[in-house]
């Protein structure tokens, strides 16, 4: 069998400890190369004063780990810059979070080919290659300049926002452009293909071919939606480890006469965390006798802080919930616990469990894995209710969550009551159906559905490239 090499911009092993950065991009293919004896490539998530394309190659689980170094301008220009203050905020439909510089579109374009010429030399002529994210969209596009012929996929684990908005972007067509020297372009969900589609048929008189694919720019290319899931095999196993249940039951020691709801986020302005606080301030205000009773356990660990939006929201939170705590609290009772850290993944499932119920209220969101690990992480017997912001690519699957909007902090109150009040047969109801599809739309579902289709023999090139 052919060789996979997964390429991304974050290379971060889970060590399982608690101590990798954390995001739903590392976790998932973590989880998806640990049964292929394949290359994972990408930044170090180090930088130096020069490039040097010098490659570090580990060996951790069977998979052989390669890494680069970005040089320092490179790392503001592509990583801060065109990658976290362009793309991010602008697929997640944050326009005024944008910023249009024109060097940080250099600088991507500059770190792509970078990346494209340091890989080279460790592709063979059978491996397949799979690159993710918004950080390198343009990998094919130089791989192929350097005479690369191999089949290559593309992921984005990000929402791909409405035509209207990719068209702010000053160079939005060479981007969209260097997606179509990929073989197969995969997207969370139905609603980002068909904008996709929107942009190609309506911005550049692209078509459709008659077997499915895409055609533009004199090149032809596949778009599919493959859901991304969580390991849940994995999740299995360790919700049931000492240490999540020595979590588990030193939550439930604390909170005897109390009910805990979770919260665990990278702290990111997509996330809604400051929806949510003003969701559970109106709880409180509307529910006085939960006021002693129900508290929120907030996870955020920083995330990206050299962007000054996530600076800023960080001071904007630390705010909110000073008020909130100030107005709610009592000498024994706080009504938010606030942690900027990162957990070990079974300290996470502990945590899941012992929680009444979660908020996964992302205002705009590929998928979310949280919400499928809080479900992962219940036990049949007294499972806890998911409330899922209808703009989280889950909501897609996980119908049977509360589906609230998270803008509005009377929805997310009532949901919270109606949570907090379930009976247990409507949870256990609940829990199953969640659980049935967390199971089988798991990582593994995911991945092998996305390489096979990228294995997938298409007509030769003659036939339907148009160069
Ligand atoms: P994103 O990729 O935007 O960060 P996801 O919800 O898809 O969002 O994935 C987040 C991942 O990061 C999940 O696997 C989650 O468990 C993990 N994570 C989030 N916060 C923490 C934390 N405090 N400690 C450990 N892992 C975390
Ligand atoms: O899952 C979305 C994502 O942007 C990943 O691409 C990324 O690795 C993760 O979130 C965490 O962000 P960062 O790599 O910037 O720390």
């Amino acid at each position: 069998m052919s060789r996979l090499i997964v390429v991304s911009n974050r290379v971060n092993p889970p060590t399982g400890k608690g101590d990798e950065s954390v995001g739903g991009l590392a976790m998932a293919l973590a989880a998806a190369l640990r049964e292929y004896s394949g290359i994972w490539f990408g930044w170090s998530g180090k930088t130096t004063t020069e490039f040097t394309g010098q490659l570090n190659m580990q060996k951790a689980d069977g998979v052989t780990v390669a890494t680069v170094d970005l040089e320092e301008g490179d790392y503001q220009e592509y990583y801060n810059g065109y990658a976290n203050k362009t793309l991010w905020p602008l697929f997640h439909y944050r326009v005024d979070l944008t910023a249009y510089d024109r060097s940080f579109g250099e600088g991507y374009d500059r770190v792509n080919r970078r990346f494209a010429q340091t890989l080279l030399p460790l592709i063979e002529p059978d491996d397949i290659i799979w690159v993710h994210d918004y950080h390198l969209i343009p990998m094919a596009r130089e791989l192929r300049r350097l005479g690369v012929t191999n089949r290559i996929g593309f992921f984005l684990h990000i929402p791909w926002p409405a035509h209207q908005l990719v068209v702010t972007l000053p160079r939005h067509r060479p981007l969209v452009e260097a997606l179509f020297h990929y073989d197969l372009v995969g997207f969370q969900t139905e609603e980002s293909v068909q904008a996709f589609e929107g942009y190609v048929f309506n911005e550049v008189g692209g078509e459709r071919t008659e077997d499915g694919r895409l055609t533009a720019f004199g090149q032809v290319t596949r778009a599919a939606a493959f859901p991304i899931g969580i390991d849940a095999e994995d999740f299995a196993r360790i919700k049931e480890s000492p240490r999540a249940t020595r979590v588990y039951d030193r939550l439930m020691a604390h909170s005897v006469f109390r009910k805990m709801v979770v919260g665990v986020d990278r702290l990111d302005y997509s996330k809604g965390l400051e929806e949510r606080l003003i969701g559970f301030e109106r709880f409180l205000h509307d529910n006085p006798q939960a006021r002693r009773e129900v508290m929120l356990l907030q996870i955020a660990p920083i995330s990206r802080d050299e962007v000054e939006a996530y600076q800023d929201l960080r001071g904007r939170l630390d705010g909110l919930i000073g008020r909130i705590n100030g107005a709610y609290a009592d000498m024994d009772y706080n009504p938010i616990r606030y942690l900027n850290r990162s957990y070990r993944r079974d300290e996470l499932a502990g945590v899941y469990r012992a929680s009444k119920a979660a908020l996964v209220t992302p205002l705009r969101d590929g998928m979310n894995l949280v919400a499928k690990e809080y479900v992962a992480s219940q036990t049949p017997y007294d499972p806890g209710v998911l409330i899922l912001s209808r703009f989280a690519g889950a909501a897609r699957q996980m119908k049977e969550a509360l589906i609230i909007n998270p803008n509005s902090p009377e929805e997310i109150s009532d949901a919270l009551t109606r949570a907090l009040n379930m009976d247990i047969d409507e949870r256990r109801r609940r829990f199953e159906s969640l659980m049935d599809n967390v199971t089988r739309q798991d990582v593994t579902a995911w991945r092998d559905d996305f390489v096979a289709q990228l294995r997938e023999p298409t007509p030769t090139p003659a036939l339907t490239r148009q160069d």
